[in-house]
C-alpha cells in the first residue's frame, strides 16, 4: 500500500544547522498493516509521516502509495487519499463551522466549494449515523460550532472527518497526547474501532509504550532517522516495554534514560 524507498530529507542544508532528519529510510506497508511508531524526541518520527503527507519534498527516494508514484505530487493533490490527525486537538477541524458543515467538507474533500457546503437531508443522516458510533451525543449537535466542543470531542470528530471517505493511508501523530488519561483511551478505542471496521493501513506515532505493543499488528522503532526495530504479528504481541527499552538502550548508548518516552 505504501512503500517509502531510500528516502532522505535534511532541514537546513549546507548550514552549520544542517539537520538529517532522514537518512535512506525504506518502510513498506502491507495493506491493512496497523503499524505503530515509536522512537525518542526528534529521532524523524513526525518527519516521515510529513513526507508521506507531502508537507516536506525529499532530497532523493521515492515514495509509492498503492502503486502510483506521488513523490512529487504536492501536499494537497495527496491529500484526497490521506487521513491525518494531529497532536492538537485544534488543528482538524475549522472552529467557525458547524460540526455537519466540517463533515461535509470532509466528506467532499478535494473538491472546491462553489457555494460553501449546502448539506442535503441523505448526506445529514449519514453524519448523524457516523457521529453515532462516536457515542459522544455529537449527533445531536450537528449545527454547533466545532469551537464549542471539548479537545476530546474535537478530536474524535477530526478521526470521524479524517476516516469519512476510505483514506489509502490513515496518519495519526500522537493524535491521544494531548488529551487526559480517560478521553485519551476513548478516543484511541474509537482509532481501533474504526481501522477494524474500515481495515485501513494505519501509521500512529506514540510515546505510550504499551499502547504501541498493545495496538495494532506491527511496530515500527526510529532511531536518528532510520528504522532500527522492526517487528510484527506474534512476536510484537509477545513483547514487554522492557524489550523496546533494552533496544532503545542499546542503539542510543543509554541516552535514552532521561527520554520521555521511561514515562510513559
Ligand atoms: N521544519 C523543520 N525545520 C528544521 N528542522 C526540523 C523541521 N522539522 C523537523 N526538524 C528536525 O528534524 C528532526 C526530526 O524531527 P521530527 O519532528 O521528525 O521528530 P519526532 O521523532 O517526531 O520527535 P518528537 O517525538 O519530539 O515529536 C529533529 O531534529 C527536528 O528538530
Ligand atoms: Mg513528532
Amino acid at each position: 500500500m505504501l512503500e517509502i524507498i531510500n528516502a532522505c530529507k535534511s532541514f537546513n542544508i549546507g548550514t552549520v544547522n544542517q539537520k538529517d532528519a532522514l537518512i535512506n529510510l525504506n518502510l513498506k506497508l502491507k495493506p491493512g498493516d496497523f503499524t505503530t511508531v515509536i522512537g525518542g524526541n526528534g529521532s524523524g518520527k513526525s518527519t516521515t509521516l510529513n513526507i508521506i503527507a507531502g508537507v516536506h519534498a525529499i532530497e532523493s527516494g521515492k515514495i509509492i502509495l498503492d502503486g502510483q508514484d506521488i513523490t512529487k505530487l504536492p501536499e494537497h493533490r495527496r491529500a484526497k487519499f490521506l487521513g491525518r490527525v494531529f497532536q492538537d486537538p485544534m488543528m482538524g477541524t475549522a472552529a467557525d463551522m458547524m460540526i455537519e458543515e466540517n463533515l461535509a467538507m470532509a466528506n467532499h474533500r478535494g473538491e472546491v466549494p462553489l457555494l460553501g457546503w449546502s448539506i442535503n437531508q441523505q448526506e445529514r443522516e449519514f453524519f448523524a449515523e457516523k457521529l453515532k458510533l462516536l457515542d459522544l451525543g455529537l449527533e445531536n449537535r450537528m449545527s454547533s460550532k466545532a469551537g464549542l466542543l471539548s479537545g476530546g470531542q474535537r478530536q474524535a470528530l477530526t478521526l470521524l472527518m479524517a476516516t469519512l471517505r476510505k483514506p489509502k493511508l490513515l496518519l495519526l501523530d500522537e493524535h491521544t497526547a494531548a488529551l487526559d488519561p480517560k478521553t485519551a483511551a476513548k478516543v484511541l478505542e474509537l482509532t481501533q474501532e474504526i481501522v477494524n471496521q474500515d481495515q485501513l493501513t494505519t501509521l500512529m506515532i506514540t510515546h505510550n509504550m504499551k499502547d504501541a505493543i498493545r495496538i495494532g499488528n506491527r511496530l515500527i522503532m526510529m532511531y536518528n532517522g532510520k528504522i532500527i526495530y522492526d517487528v510484527e504479528g506474534e512476536e510484537k504481541k509477545q513483547l514487554h516495554t522492557s524489550d523496546l527499552l533494552q533496544k532503545f538502550e542499546v542503539a542510543s548508548s543509554g541516552e535514552f534514560a532521561s527520554d520521555k518516552m521511561l514515562l510513559s
